[in-house]
């Protein structure tokens, strides 16, 4: 199976020439959504996860192509806003398995969704703290109710993607009993919640292994005061290597430790990955557009930047990237992938080995499918990237390019 279906796909994986004749008939910058991948991504988490309920957490990726292969391959969906709720409607989603994770949320968004909710009576809203659940009590709602606590362990591959600890995610942990036995008769209590952060390795993770004990901890107290719970969620954050070198993780271990580490408990195990599903599923492709020899690099600037892909800028995510249309003949050189945008922070790498990246060349981006296009503006009024989606290494278009029309769209 591991042949059909290997851990990690890298770069190099990807059809060179196709990607080429898809820069062509596109044009750049272009995202790259392999759907066939993304199913395959999700079969894993069944198989590593074959009794827990695994919920795609629907920011990493929100497009319409991905939701409904995600939906088709067995996974519910986390939506952290009403937006998110919406388009996991619109993808065919029912309400029994879309939880909305409301983070501080604005007050539009909780009208939205318990409107929504009304017509689906299924749906899940999970509180991180307690005075959303008054908010959610003014507005009529009295469903299906979860609790998020803040496990205070954080985990993660940069500092700003912790959230397991960060006051700002969830109700203190040792509050949470008590307003689960508060809440219990008026809604429908039906499990508790807890995310560490994201970009989870196999370094950190002790630090999985403690937030789901303490997790276990939660939901046996929880559950000899109220009743037994439907699940305890204990987050999403599995990690995908990024490096070339680095070693992909290994899901069934983490799945063991999990289930070790919650030890007995009536609810359910779910956890909620968004990056795993998606992440090597997608590529970006750029146009090489300026080449320049600078006093202490060689810059390649491209069509592609920080508004196209923020991850290198904002946590100084290492993202491989590769010249698809070198031949074997071109000799590879130092480069700094640099985008078009007005901010010394737009640079994809720096000091990267890249086969001869002349003019004109296209560059492909890879692990682009996870918070790539979801996180993309129109800063320095850059209109955003197409995006197609191949089924069997056949593409179409899933989402047009930006105009500069659609910029000024909105002003009045
Ligand atoms: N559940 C909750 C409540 C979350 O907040 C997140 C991610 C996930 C699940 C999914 O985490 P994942 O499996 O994708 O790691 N923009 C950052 C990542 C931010 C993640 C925010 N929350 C990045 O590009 O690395």
């Amino acid at each position: 199976a591991d042949a059909e279906n290997p851990p990690v796909r890298r770069l190099s994986a990807w059809d060179a020439d196709g990607l080429v004749a898809l820069a062509e008939e596109y044009g750049t910058p272009l995202y790259v959504m392999d759907r066939d991948r993304v199913r395959q991504n999700c079969a894993r988490l069944r198989e590593a996860f074959p009794d827990a309920e695994v919920r795609y957490a629907v920011k990493a990726h929100t497009g319409r192509a991905v939701l409904e292969a995600v939906r088709e391959s067995g996974l519910a969906a986390e939506c952290a806003s009403a937006g998110e709720v919406e388009r996991a409607l619109a993808a065919g989603y029912e309400g029994a398995e879309i939880q909305y994770t409301a983070v501080n949320p604005p007050a539009r968004d909780l009208d939205h969704v318990v409107d929504r909710w009304r017509d689906h009576p299924e749906l899940t809203v999970t509180v991180g703290a307690a005075d959303t659940v008054d908010r959610l009590r003014e507005r009529g709602f009295d469903g299906r109710l979860c609790i998020r606590a803040n496990p205070g362990v954080g985990a993660g591959h940069h500092e700003k993607v912790r959230t397991g600890a960060n006051a700002k995610f969830g109700v203190p942990y040792d509050e949470v009993a008590d307003l689960a036995e508060s809440v219990a008769g008026e809604f429908e209590l039906v499990g508790l919640h807890a995310h560490a952060g994201s970009g989870i390795s196999g370094e950190d993770l002790s630090n999985h292994r403690e937030l789901v004990e303490r997790m276990g901890n939660l939901a046996r107290e929880v559950e000899s005061r109220v009743g037994p719970l439907e699940f305890v969620d204990v987050g999403g954050g599995f990690g995908v290597p990024y490096r070339e070198e680095e070693p992909p993780l290994d899901l069934e271990s983490v799945a063991d430790a999990t289930r070790e580490a919650l030890g007995d408990v009536s609810g359910t195990l779910a956890v909620e990955p968004g990056r795993y599903v998606v992440a090597d599923a997608g590529v970006l492709l750029a146009r090489v557009n300026t080449v320049k020899q600078a006093a202490d690099a060689t810059v390649v600037g491209v069509d592609a930047g920080m508004t196209t892909l923020l991850r290198p800028a904002m946590y100084d995510a290492y993202h491989e990237i590769r010249n698809i249309s070198s031949d074997d003949n071109d000799e590879a050189i130092s480069a700094t992938v640099a985008g078009p945008i007005c901010e010394s922070a737009d640079v994809l790498c720096e000091n990267r080995s890249l086969a001869n990246p002349r003019r004109g060349a296209y560059l492909a981006v890879g692990n682009a499918g996870a918070y790539g296009y979801e996180m993309a503006s129109t800063y320095n009024s850059r209109p955003r990237p197409a995006e197609v989606a191949l089924d069997g290494g056949k593409a179409r278009l899933v989402r047009r390019r930006e105009t500069l029309t659609d910029l000024t769209e909105l002003e009045q």
